[in-house]
């Protein structure tokens, strides 16, 4: 049931699921809710179908087997376990590979287009680390696809969605999370969410590095949102530099070139015209798994064997202009219009780009459920299913698989028990008194956008894909020297279309994570996966068991425990024993 109503100084709305964030995963998480009759509330701070979800442009890895059809869950399982260094909560891999071709098949059904077989199926290409060809897709545009499909399909329920509005707060009551607070991007009216169960489906937060495929949207709101609220985070040491992004012409630089050009038989070579991934992993080559390659074509640039514009060879020309055409479009389009490159002609030129987080909320295997009652997540913001290193084309089906589970985790959380979401109006005050204190400060004080062009310089010169102790450390410092400069943010202008207040809002999100990933990257003193650590000379036995949870402690410090992953059930570590023997 919806209510809303007008106080002093906001609004409420109530909903009996709130979610927030409208990509891939909060859209099937809405659907799902809606489906018990619920009523849904959708918040977004950008623009309903603008999400990253876009961004998996390759494909939706799923063992439908249409063009290798000994594919299986089974090697699913496998291969995510493998690219994941075995990190990877292997309960969530289990749900996820078990139920990837169904999702995918759902997604077909409710009219998303897909690329055809001669026979007429899903058509499935190769991608890194994937054994068979497993990625459906459309193209280049799959990710555009499924949120497509996902937006008619919730424009079709009751589901209200709230676009441009951004969320500084989750509220609870009696330890269970109750309703958000937020405000108005346009004209910076607040609104008291209140909610029974809210759905955290925010995304990634790859806007801490200067270079990366995250458009701005990519802030993390919803991991410190969920941080804040007590909920715990796992692997947060663990970013994904995707090998290809775009390098040139400057105003371009980290846009994603997607991992579909290797998958159709795309070749990197250095300066001197060398395939070098033979020197990196002889086996797989150019469809190593990106950790791997991301850090191949860095290696190649760093030792001087890079591009006219700091970068490595990719070329896809001998598919020439219409199997272009017909299975990278966007590819061509891309770079005519950008870079003034013709792809069916000449190489691209291609660099590391952060582009997605491994880590995240921790989230119930089977209902999506955070550590906090109330809370459920899903997507990119949520972590554990990826481990050390996600494959290609997971990000998309997990969202559509955990998507869904959250929805059903939040109906079958209010099904089971009714919760009050009344809670003391100081607080929804107290907040809004917070958020507005940038563009109360009489005297001119931090602007948000210089803290975050430093934390994002910071990030890359001290957390980027290779890493040090000494160097992690000093990282840390200034990070803690840019929190200390939060509280004298000062922002000019009123609440009516002021993007420096809202960046004020996202420089709180972006210190926090920064802060947690460069202690957790000091924690794991190890090579694994994303966390390449050049004091170090490999992995480590014993923290390849362990798994870094974070919380907030008493103090409002970052809290890190070390916590044990539980052994695999026999017919889990049998396929993993029989596939060791097999490699
Ligand atoms: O390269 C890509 O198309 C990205 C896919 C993904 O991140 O899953």
């Amino acid at each position: 049931m919806q209510r809303d109503g007008h106080r002093e100084g906001y609004e409420t709305r109530e909903h009996d699921v709130l979610i927030i964030g409208a990509g891939g995963a909060g859209l099937r998480a809405a659907v799902a809710a809606a489906e018990h009759g619920l009523s849904v509330g959708i918040v977004t701070k950008s623009l309903l179908g603008k999400a990253h979800t876009v961004m998996a442009e390759g494909g939706i890895a799923a063992s439908v087997g249409n063009v290798d059809p000994d594919d299986s869950w089974r090697q699913h399982f496998i291969d995510t376990m493998r690219s994941g260094k075995f990190l990877n909560d292997w309960k969530m891999v289990e749900t996820f590979t078990k139920e990837a071709p169904d999702r995918v098949y759902e997604l077909e059904q409710w009219g998303a287009l897909f690329n055809r077989t001669p026979e007429g199926k899903i058509s499935q290409r190769p991608f890194g680390g994937h054994t068979y060809r497993r990625l459906c897709h459309v193209g280049d545009r799959t990710g555009l696809e499924l949120i497509r499909t996902m937006q008619e399909k919730v424009l079709a329920t009751d589901a209200k969605v709230y676009m441009e509005t951004t969320v500084t707060r989750l509220f609870k009551k009696e330890g269970r999370v109750v309703g958000a607070l937020a405000y108005t991007r346009e004209n910076g009216k607040f609104v008291h969410f209140k909610a029974k169960a809210v759905v955290m489906a925010t995304g990634g937060w790859g806007r801490i590095f200067k270079v990366t495929s995250n458009s701005w949207e990519g802030t993390g709101d919803g991991v410190v949102l969920g941080y804040d609220a007590g909920a715990e985070l796992v692997d947060m040491e663990m970013m994904q530099f995707h090998p290809t992004g775009m390098v040139w012409p400057p105003g371009v630089r980290g846009l994603l070139v997607t991992e579909g050009v290797r998958g159709e038989g795309g070749l990197l070579r250095n300066s001197e015209g060398q395939r070098y991934m033979e020197n990196y992993d002889p086996e797989k080559m150019e469809l190593s798994t990106r950790d791997v390659v991301a850090r191949a074509n860095y290696t190649e640039v760093q030792e001087g064997r890079g591009s006219e514009h700091g970068g490595v060879y990719l070329d896809i020309t001998h598919l020439g202009y219409d199997g272009i055409m017909k299975k990278l479009p966007t590819m061509y389009e891309q770079f005519l219009k950008l870079a003034d490159i013709d792809i069916s002609s000449e190489p691209m030129e291609v660099f590391p780009t952060v582009h997605y987080t491994m880590g995240g909320i921790k989230i119930d295997p089977e209902s999506a459920a955070s550590s906090v009652p109330g809370l459920f997540a899903a997507g990119e913001v949520a972590g554990g299913l990826h481990g050390a290193n996600r494959l290609g084309g997971n990000s998309l089906s997990d969202l559509l698989v955990f998507g869904r589970r959250a929805g059903e985790g939040a109906a079958a959380y209010i099904e089971e028990s009714v919760h009050s979401a009344e809670i003391d109006e100081g607080e929804v005050l107290h907040e809004i008194g917070r958020v507005l204190e940038p563009l109360e400060k009489k005297e001119e004080g931090e602007s948000p956008y210089l803290i975050q062009q430093e934390l994002q310089e910071v990030m890359m010169e001290h957390a980027n894909l290779m890493r040090d102790g000494d160097s992690l450390k000093e990282g840390l410092g200034k990070i803690l020297a840019l929190k200390d400069r939060l509280p004298q943010i000062s922002v000019p202008g009123s609440r009516l279309f002021n993007p420096g207040w809202h960046t004020a809002q996202d420089v709180r999100y972006l210190v926090q994570i920064s802060e947690i990933i460069i202690r957790t990257a000091l924690e794991r003193k190890e090579r694994r996966g994303a966390q390449w650590r050049l004091d170090f000379d490999g992995p480590d036995e014993e923290l390849g068991k362990i798994n870094f949870i974070v919380t907030k402690d008493g103090q409002g410090e970052v809290g890190i425990e070390r916590r044990e992953i539980p052994p695999m059930p026999e017919h889990l570590a049998s396929l993993v024993e029989e596939a060791k023997a097999k490699a």
